[in-house]
């Protein structure tokens, strides 16, 4: 029986929490927060206990700790939890500074740890058939990557203003579903975004739509469109364009019921938000991460895959605002 500890019980750490529970070697020992109330509805749920950053580690028997909290926490939980040899489930994005991100990919060798960064759109079993079959040759060599990614609504103001911005915040994803899918590495992006759903956004510093190009080291290209509003939802799409055919992955819809009257056919909209959308893939990869601590498979998306996501980010960044294409 493993002892867990989770950071952070907010949306995300409220969502990894109720997985953990299905884990049949693992159980939830410890919750911490600074939101008192939350931690402890968190924590009465589950039947653990409300603790501080030391007691958690401070206690040799926790193997393993979620870490869900504000992203400027991140770094500092990776570096305690590596130093005190616990393995590592953390949300994305490793940290907002490319710098610290490396540092702290180092302190998770050095220490030997495993440390799984949540982009848990490779776990979705949709995008992961996708996948499997660019992986079987059912497309021949994939050559272009279409990537729509948009949200329904944006976050409010205060939390865009230390998102360090929609590239790091938003596209990290995208960038790096764009590394898994095309099997490649960046070689040039070219960004562009704007402010078009909100000017508060603007007046934060940000852009909330988005329009990027990049161009892979073995030529292959890519474009990732974004947006923070939808008015139909969650759309998460994307095509794959290889030498003998194309792949879709589209939306997911509550129901797949399909009205057809006299004036119109139509189905549900897509599922409202990542939460919904990622039920499954969320599940899947904490049970993945469980899986390579029992050593039955290899981890597969490692803080180097988050290091090389921001890299991206800061590339599309460095383009936007210099307005040039930037070469990795
Ligand atoms: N992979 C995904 O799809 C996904 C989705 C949402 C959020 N996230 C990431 O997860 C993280 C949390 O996002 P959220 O939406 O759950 O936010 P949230 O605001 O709902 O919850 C975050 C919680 O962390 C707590 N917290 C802050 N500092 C802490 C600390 N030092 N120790 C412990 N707890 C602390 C806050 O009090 C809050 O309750 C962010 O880094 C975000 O980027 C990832």
């Amino acid at each position: 029986m493993i002892d867990v500890a989770l950071f952070g019980a907010g949306r995300i750490g409220t969502i990894h929490a109720g997985n953990l529970a299905k884990e049949a070697g693992a159980r939830l020992k410890y919750v911490v927060d600074p939101n008192a109330k939350a931690a402890q509805a968190l924590a009465d749920r589950h039947r653990a206990q409300v603790a501080t950053v030391e007691q958690v580690f401070a206690d040799r028997d926790v193997g393993v700790v979620l870490i869900c909290s504000f992203t400027d926490t991140h770094a500092d939980l990776i570096l305690a939890a590596a130093d005190a040899g616990k393995q590592i489930f953390c949300e994305k994005p490793v940290d907002l500074d490319l710098a610290r991100a490396r540092e702290c990919a180092e302190a998770v060798k050095k220490a030997g740890v495993s440390c799984l960064i949540g982009f848990q759109r490779r776990y979705d079993p949709t995008f992961s058939a996708l996948k499997s079959r660019i992986q079987k040759g059912e497309i021949g060599t994939p050559e272009m990557l279409v990537v729509t990614s948009r949200d329904p609504g944006p976050p409010p103001i205060p939390y865009i203003r230390s998102s360090g911005g929609i590239f790091k915040d938003m596209l990290i994803h995208d960038f790096d579903i764009f590394r898994w899918i095309l099997d490649d590495e960046a070689d040039t992006v070219h960004a562009n975004a704007s402010c078009l759903v909100d000017p508060a956004i603007a007046e934060a510093g940000d852009a909330d739509c988005t329009a990027v190009t990049i161009r892979t080291k073995r030529g292959r290209l890519c474009q990732i469109n974004t947006t923070r509003r939808a008015a139909y939802g969650y759309d998460q799409r994307f095509e794959v364009l290889g030498s003998e055919g194309m792949l879709q992955a589209g939306n997911h819809a509550p129901t797949e019921v399909v009205a057809s009257t006299a004036t119109a056919v139509s189905r549900d909209l897509p599922e409202h938000f990542f939460l919904e959308r990622y039920r499954a893939a969320y599940a899947n990869e904490l049970a993945h991460f469980f899986a390579v601590l029992a050593g039955r498979d290899k981890l597969r998306t490692t803080i180097d895959d988050g290091v090389k996501a921001l890299e991206l980010a800061d590339a599309a960044t460095i383009s936007w605002k210099e307005g040039r294409i930037v070469k990795l």
